[in-house]
């Protein structure tokens, strides 16, 4: 007889998607342990009406986040309804949240929905959290509490049914132990906690996320995009902080795959804020070096001495090598390396 076996289980690895059984990803690629623990958690917490709190730095994906959990939730066919708290004058976002009755306010010529009707049987998305005012968050937190509020200048109560998701890239504790941030409504919030890391901790996922950015522009346009090779990946965005995060490196590819006319992207096509070689001659960098009261024997100094960290990294510190790539004498170079002070592990001098 033959003997049964365990079924299969497959699991696609193809960057830039791992595939998670009945959940639609929604365009979120990456590979690392902490995106598919952010995912995971997404899967679970779209199968309820919990409150979710997700945090991380600006460019995380904290949005895209918010939008799969609708996505996969069972309010997927009903409004998801994205409020910027932080972008809105503060006397503007009550009536933007709640709407407000004809008259309730110098300007208010007809009634209005609020955000919070709109979002009724959906989502309803409160980003930058952290920015909205303390009386607007004791409005805030009876609202959720009750699910129910009246608009602005309105008697009438409205009840809706929504599931709140919240995002800020804050601290919040601090700003609670600060008094800027009300800790009843933190609690009321941050039922399920999502924390998006930066890029600069998940270096793995920057492959996957260039192919699905270069992927979706060779769908929009049909123009030849340049190869991006691991090599570079690796080496050199994969040692980059990126202060912009994830809308820093698809700004970046974008650009790249305007700009290169090659087939493939090189070193040299890089930003000088990522290679690292960047001696700002720039006017706002010349300005930068007064504003440092930096005097003009000390800056030309600093700019001879990132020319030669630079071409002694680029070279693998082969001196020789360096002189020729400075068109510089061997036994000159020597001497400055020696002069300057310059080690191996210095980092490239800052204005
Ligand atoms: N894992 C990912 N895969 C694909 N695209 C992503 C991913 N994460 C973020 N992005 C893209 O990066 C950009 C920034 O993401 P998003 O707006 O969700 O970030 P955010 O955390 O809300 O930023 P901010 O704090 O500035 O509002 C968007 O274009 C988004 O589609
Ligand atoms: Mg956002």
């Amino acid at each position: 007889m033959a003997q049964a076996t365990a079924p299969k289980r497959t699991q696609t690895v193809d960057a830039p998607f791992k595939e998670i059984t009945g959940f639609d990803r929604s365009g979120i690629a990456g590979v690392s342990k902490s995106l598919m623990a952010v995912l995971d958690r997404v899967r679970k917490v779209a199968r309820s009406d919990s409150s979710v709190l997700i945090t991380g730095e600006s460019g995380t994906g904290k949005e895209l986040i918010a939008r799969a959990i609708h996505k996969n939730s069972a309010r997927k066919d009903g409004p998801m309804v994205v409020i910027n708290c932080g972008a809105i004058p503060s006397e503007l976002l009550e009536s933007e949240l709640f709407g407000h009755e004809k008259g309730a306010f110098t300007g208010a010529h007809r009634s209005r929905t609020g955000r919070f009707e709109i979002a009724d049987k959906g989502t309803i998305f409160l980003d930058e959290i952290g920015d909205m005012s303390p009386d607007l968050q004791v409005k805030l937190l009876r609202a959720l509490q009750e699910r129910r509020f009246e608009r602005v200048g309105g008697t009438q109560t409205i009840e809706v049914d929504i599931r709140v998701i919240s995002a800020t890239n804050k601290n919040l504790t601090v700003a609670i132990e600060n008094s800027e941030f009300r800790e009843d409504l933190y609690y009321r919030l941050n039922v399920i906690p999502i924390k998006i890391s930066p890029l600069r901790e998940r270096p793995e996922d920057i492959m996957p996320l260039v192919e699905h950015f270069q992927s979706s522009l060779a769908r929009r346009n049909s123009e030849y995009i340049p190869k991006i090779f691991p090599d570079l990946v690796k080496q050199v965005l994969g040692t980059y902080e990126w202060p912009g995060n994830i809308r820093e490196l698809e700004n970046l590819v974008e650009r790249l795959s305007v700009l290169v006319e090659e087939d493939t992207i090189s070193i040299s096509d890089l930003p000088d804020c990522i290679t690292g070689t960047g001696t700002d001659v720039t006017p706002a960098g010349v300005a930068q070096v007064f504003k440092n009261n930096i005097g003009f024997n000390e800056a030309v100094e600093l700019y001879q001495k990132s020319l030669i960290v630079h071409a002694l990294n680029e070279t693998g510190w082969v001196k020789a090598k360096a002189a020729e790539m400075l068109k510089m004498n061997r036994t000159t170079l020597v001497e400055k390396i020696k002069k300057m002070d310059i080690e191996p592990e210095n980092e490239m001098p800052v204005f």
